[in-house]
C-alpha cells in the first residue's frame, strides 16, 4: 500500500512497470577488446562490455577464470581497443573463444581454447608503442594501459581492474581535424544491449560539460 502523504514527491505518480527477474543486466554498454599477454609471451584478444572511464582511469569487470583476469594478474599491460558497429562480426568470432587452455568447467561445451585469437577472427594485430601487447588494427581507438589494481569483487565471483590509460590512438576519420577531440558524430561505440550488438542512432543533444568544437566554431557538441 502506498502510505506517502500527499506532500510526499511520490505522491500520485503511478507507473506501469512489471517486476521481472532478467537473468543478465547487460544494459547496453559499449564493447572492447581487451589485448594482453600470455605467459608465454603469445597474446590474448578477449571481448568485454563491463568498462568504464573515469579522467584517464579505465575500469574493467571480468570473470576470474578468464584468461585475461589471469594475465592482468601477472602482466598489468594491456590495450583496451573500441570496436565499431563494422566489426560486430569479427566481436562474435571471438565470443565463444577462451585463451584458457583448460576450458573452466562452466563454459565447457559452450566455449573452446583458441591460442590465436586475432587470426580466428580475422583482425590484425599492430605493435603498441608503451605496452607489450599489440593493438586491433581494425579498432577505431586504442588505449594503452597498464593495471594499476586487480582485486576480487565483493563476493569472489569477478575481478575489477583499474588501469592507467598511458597512450590513446584514433584513426583520424574519427578526429576533429587540428583538435585533439574525438568527434562524436563520426565515432560510433559498439554497444552490447542485453547480448545485442547495436550502433549508436543519431545525437540528441550535448552535455554542458561538452568542449568538442562545432563547425559553426561555437564550443558544443
Ligand atoms: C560482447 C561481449 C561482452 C562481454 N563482456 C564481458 C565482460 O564485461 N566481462 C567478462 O568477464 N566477460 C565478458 N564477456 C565474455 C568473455 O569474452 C568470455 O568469457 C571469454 O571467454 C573471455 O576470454 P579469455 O578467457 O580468453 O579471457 C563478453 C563477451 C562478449 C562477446
Amino acid at each position: 500500500m502506498n502510505t506517502a502523504s500527499d506532500s510526499s514527491p511520490t505522491a500520485g505518480v503511478a507507473t506501469d512497470h512489471v517486476a521481472i527477474t532478467p537473468s543478465i543486466l547487460y544494459f547496453g554498454t559499449p564493447v572492447v577488446l581487451l589485448s594482453t599477454e600470455n605467459a608465454d609471451g603469445s597474446v590474448n584478444l578477449a571481448p568485454m562490455s563491463s568498462a568504464w572511464a573515469l579522467g584517464q582511469v579505465v575500469v574493467l569487470g571480468l570473470g576470474r577464470a578468464g584468461q585475461t583476469g589471469r594475465n592482468l594478474r601477472r602482466r598489468p599491460d594491456l590495450v583496451v581497443n573500441l570496436p565499431g558497429p563494422a566489426q560486430w562480426a569479427a566481436v562474435e568470432r571471438l565470443a565463444p573463444l577462451t585463451g584458457r587452455r583448460d576450458v573452466p568447467e562452466h563454459k565447457r561445451g559452450a566455449f573452446r581454447f583458441e591460442p590465436d585469437k586475432f587470426a580466428a577472427a580475422g583482425l590484425r594485430p599492430v605493435p603498441s608503442e608503451l605496452v607489450r601487447p599489440p593493438r586491433v588494427a581494425e579498432c577505431p581507438l586504442h588505449l594503452e594501459a597498464r593495471a594499476t589494481r586487480v582485486r576480487p569483487d565483493a563476493a569472489g565471483d569477478f575481478l575489477i581492474v583499474e588501469a592507467q590509460v598511458l597512450k590513446v590512438h584514433a584513426d583520424p576519420r574519427v578526429v576533429l581535424p587540428g583538435t585533439q577531440h574525438v568527434d562524436p558524430s563520426a565515432w560510433s561505440p559498439l554497444i552490447y544491449n542485453f547480448r545485442h550488438y547495436f550502433g549508436l542512432g543519431d545525437e540528441l543533444g550535448h552535455s554542458f560539460r561538452s568542449q568538442t568544437p562545432r563547425p559553426h566554431g561555437t564550443l558544443s557538441g
